[in-house]
Order: structure tokens, then C-alpha cells, then sequence
């Protein structure tokens, strides 16, 4: 599989992925302890620069965030004031609930923040190794409201693609994103959005599934895994319908997948009437719609769930009336 941003090998399947997470960030017999720097502390005060293993090789993740901290002060981006935690945010590029710090080797950790310039960008990954991309923030990433204009954060330097693993009581999941077009969502231990679908399959109820507003597909691949018959995924933004298929091909796998057909290419605008530009089969019938929820119902049969995970304090009422015809819709 070949990366959909720099074209490399970002992408490789989730159950070699999943097989090696948990030696991945793991320190090594002569790891030195994490520094443990304070975030909050002036970049006068903290040390010019932290050393890599002389073993492994790979750094901890305040070893990255210093050098990015000072490569940021020498373009004049940052003063001495400033601290670690104006760097922005580290994004390690297979998110997973860790209990200890991430130590990181080449291309591993993609930065997310403001304040940055291209050129500044650019050196980061010349000069940090670890770095892979940086991203700068605009907000919410996707179509927050069909009417408005769709925002973006802006990839700056490097690969935005990154994975979040996805647990729940079904197994796990590797969730490719483009980063600087997916909304953020950390994966935690105790995900609620997890919690929902996991009552929801006690119920009896995943079985026929629409995931109406997917992103990159988490909530609706989760369910393939749970066992469900049907399962119809569908966004408007076409970054989020290019992941879904990414991701389908990612955990084909482990997903029981046989075939994937791509009987239309997703159009690179906001989707108004859905498009079907993905078929997949084997244990589970999936659609890939590329369109505007309000009008699926056109296209595919109603399901007997449909679920509709909507940007935080975004009106659903439009959608909720929209998707009636189903069984049974419940708002993540
Ligand atoms: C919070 S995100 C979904 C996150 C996803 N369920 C996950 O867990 O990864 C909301 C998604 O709804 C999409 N969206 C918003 N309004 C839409 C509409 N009317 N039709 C289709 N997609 C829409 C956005 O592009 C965005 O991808
Ligand atoms: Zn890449
Ligand atoms: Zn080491």
C-alpha cells in the first residue's frame, strides 16, 4: 500500500501494526529515564538540547519537542519566553494508550500547532529526524456545517498521515487519517464512543448499521468487527471518504474482508447527492457513500441503526428528521 500524501510506505497493514505496538515506543535497556521537562517552564531555563540513545538511537518525546522549540527561536518564531508547550501538540504517528512516555525513532511524531512559517517547517524535518509532519491549525477539520465553506489546518512540511489504534471489547482497529483534513480525537482506555456501540451490540442492535457522518470511518469499521451484516458508511467531506477506503484496504484482514470495489472516484468538492464510491465484501456488506446525510436515503436502504456522530454542539435536528426512515438513530 502505498501512502496517499508522500507516496512512501506509511501505510502497512493493521495486524502488523498491532502485532508490534506495544515493543514500538518502549524504551531500551540503555534508554535513559524520560527528562521530564517542565512544559510550562521559560526556554531560557531549560537545557539547549536533550541527546538521543547511543543504543537505539531513538529520542523521548521532550528530546523532539526541545529541538523543534529551538529550531522555532532561531526563526525568530519563539522568544526565550516561550515554553515547550507553545510548540504545539505532539501527535505520535500510531496513537495508542500508553502508560509510559513514547521514545521515538525516525519520522514518528507529526507537530500540530501555530506560529509556524513554511521555511521553519521545512528545516524541522531536514534537521529533527523524528519529525514527520507539521501541521498548522485553522480548527475544526471537515464540513461542520453543510452550508458553510468546509476548513482545513494546513499540512506545512512532510506526511500527515497517521493512525489512531481504536479498542473496544470487539478488538482493535488502525484508523488511518490524513491529519490536517480529519478532526483530532484523542484514543483513550475508556472512549466513550466505544462504550455506546459496545451497549448498543449487547442490545442486540449492530447488525445493520449506517454510519452517517463517518470521518475516517471509526465507528462503522468497529462495528464490521463486531460482527454486523451491513454496515453503510457515509461523509460529505472527501477526505474522510478517501480514509474509509484506506482503512477498509488497512484492516482488510482483520475485518474479514474479501473484496473492495471502487465502482466511482470520490470528486474532490463537498458531497451533495452520495455517490456509492466503495463496495466491499466478505463477512459484511459495506457501502462507501461519498455525500450529504440529508440525502442517503435516496441511494441505500434505511438500516435498522443509524448513527450520527456530529461535531460537538453542532445541531443534528436537520439529520435526525432526514434519517427516519431507519429503525432506530442514535446520536454518539
Ligand atoms: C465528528 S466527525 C465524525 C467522526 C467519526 N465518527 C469518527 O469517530 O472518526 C463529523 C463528520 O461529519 C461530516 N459531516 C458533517 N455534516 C455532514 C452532512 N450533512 N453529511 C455528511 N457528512 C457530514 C464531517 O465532514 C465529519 O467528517
Ligand atoms: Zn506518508
Ligand atoms: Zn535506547
Amino acid at each position: 500500500m502505498i501512502c496517499p500524501v508522500c507516496k512512501k510506505d506509511c501505510v502497512r497493514p493493521a495486524e502488523e501494526v498491532l502485532a508490534e505496538i506495544e515493543q514500538r515506543y518502549q524504551a531500551c535497556l540503555a534508554c535513559a529515564p524520560e527528562p521530564n521537562l517542565d512544559k510550562t517552564a521559560r526556554a531560557d531555563l531549560l537545557p539547549e538540547r536533550i541527546k538521543r540513545c547511543r543504543s537505539c538511537r531513538r529520542a523521548t518525546l521532550d528530546a523532539v519537542m526541545l529541538d523543534a522549540l529551538r529550531l522555532l527561536q532561531s526563526y525568530g518564531l519563539r522568544d526565550e519566553y516561550e515554553t515547550l508547550r507553545s510548540v504545539g501538540s505532539p501527535l505520535i504517528e500510531v496513537g495508542y494508550p500508553l502508560a509510559y512516555s513514547p521514545r521515538l525513532g525516525p519520522r514518528s511524531l507529526i507537530i500540530f500547532g501555530e506560529r509556524y512559517s513554511k521555511k521553519a517547517a521545512e528545516a524541522m524535518l531536514r534537521e529533527i529526524p523524528e519529525i514527520k509532519g507539521v501541521i498548522l491549525s485553522r480548527g475544526v477539520a471537515g464540513v461542520v456545517d453543510s452550508g458553510e465553506k468546509p476548513q482545513e489546518n494546513v499540512l506545512m512540511a512532510g506526511c500527515d498521515l497517521r493512525a489512531d489504534i481504536s479498542q473496544s471489547l470487539f478488538g482493535e482497529l488502525l484508523v488511518y487519517k490524513s491529519q490536517s483534513q480529519i478532526h483530532i480525537e484523542f484514543s483513550r482506555h475508556s472512549a466513550p464512543k466505544m462504550k455506546i456501540l459496545e451497549q448498543l451490540y449487547f442490545q442486540g442492535k449492530l447488525r445493520d448499521v449506517v454510519d452517517g457522518l463517518c470521518g475516517p470511518g471509526t465507528l462503522g469499521l468497529m462495528c464490521v468487527l463486531a460482527g454486523a451484516k451491513r454496515v453503510v458508511f457515509n461523509d460529505a467531506w472527501p477526505p474522510a471518504v478517501q480514509n474509509v477506503l484506506l482503512n477498509l484496504e488497512a484492516n482488510r484482514s482483520l475485518l474479514g474482508i474479501d473484496e473492495i470495489e471502487y465502482p466511482e472516484p470520490a470528486k474532490n468538492v463537498v458531497g451533495k447527492q452520495p455517490v456509492l464510491v466503495g463496495r466491499a465484501q466478505g463477512s459484511c456488506e459495506i457501502e462507501v457513500y461519498h455525500g450529504d446525510l440529508l440525502r442517503l436515503f435516496s441511494r441505500t436502504r434505511p438500516a435498522q441503526l443509524c448513527l450520527i456522530d456530529h461535531f460537538p454542539g453542532a445541531n443534528t435536528a436537520e439529520l435526525e428528521k432526514a434519517c427516519r426512515c431507519c429503525k432506530e438513530i442514535v446520536i454518539i
